[in-house]
């Protein structure tokens, strides 16, 4: 599966406009990676891929962001989810009917045939970005 090392969040940003680029709706990519490791960053990337021209933030408070572009994006933090009704209420099937979806704390989920992408702090500036499960096309 495909490893890179990146040294600056542009070049993160980069990594994830390329996996952006190929989002059909109904993909759904999970991420994971410690606090601060760069998984907003890489949305941002995916988000410019995706034809959206949104402002990508951490969604604090708000579980479920939206952004319109060639393909929708819903961009989730599971960060502050706690319970799994929580979980259930997200409504993942009608996010991913309408869409592509990115999860920041992806691990929390189980979905049978997501991507998986993890995310490392090598120390510094630098990434490294696994692909452990690429999209399914
Ligand atoms: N190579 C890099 N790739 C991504 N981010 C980097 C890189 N080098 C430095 N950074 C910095 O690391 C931070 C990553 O923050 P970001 O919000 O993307 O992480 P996160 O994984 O989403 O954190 P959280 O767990 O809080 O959601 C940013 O301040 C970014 O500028
Ligand atoms: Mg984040």
């Amino acid at each position: 599966m495909p490893e890179e090392v990146t040294s600056s969040p542009a070049e993160t940003e980069r990594v994830g406009m390329l996996l952006g680029a190929r989002l059909k709706p109904g993909d759904i990519v999970l991420l994971t990676g410690e606090l601060g490791a760069g998984k907003t960053t890489f949305v941002r990337g995916v988000a410019q891929g995706t034809g959206s021209n949104a402002q990508v933030a951490s969604p604090t408070f708000q579980l479920v962001r939206i952004y319109p572009g060639r393909v929708q994006l819903a961009h989730v933090d599971l960060y502050r989810v706690e319970s799994s009704t929580e979980l259930r209420d997200l409504g993942l099937d009608e996010l991913a009917q309408d869409g592509a979806v990115v999860v920041e704390w992806g691990d929390r989920l189980d979905v049978d045939g997501a991507a998986l992408i993890q995310i490392e702090h090598l120390g510094g500036d630098r990434r490294l970005i696994r692909t452990k499960h690429d999209l399914g096309h």
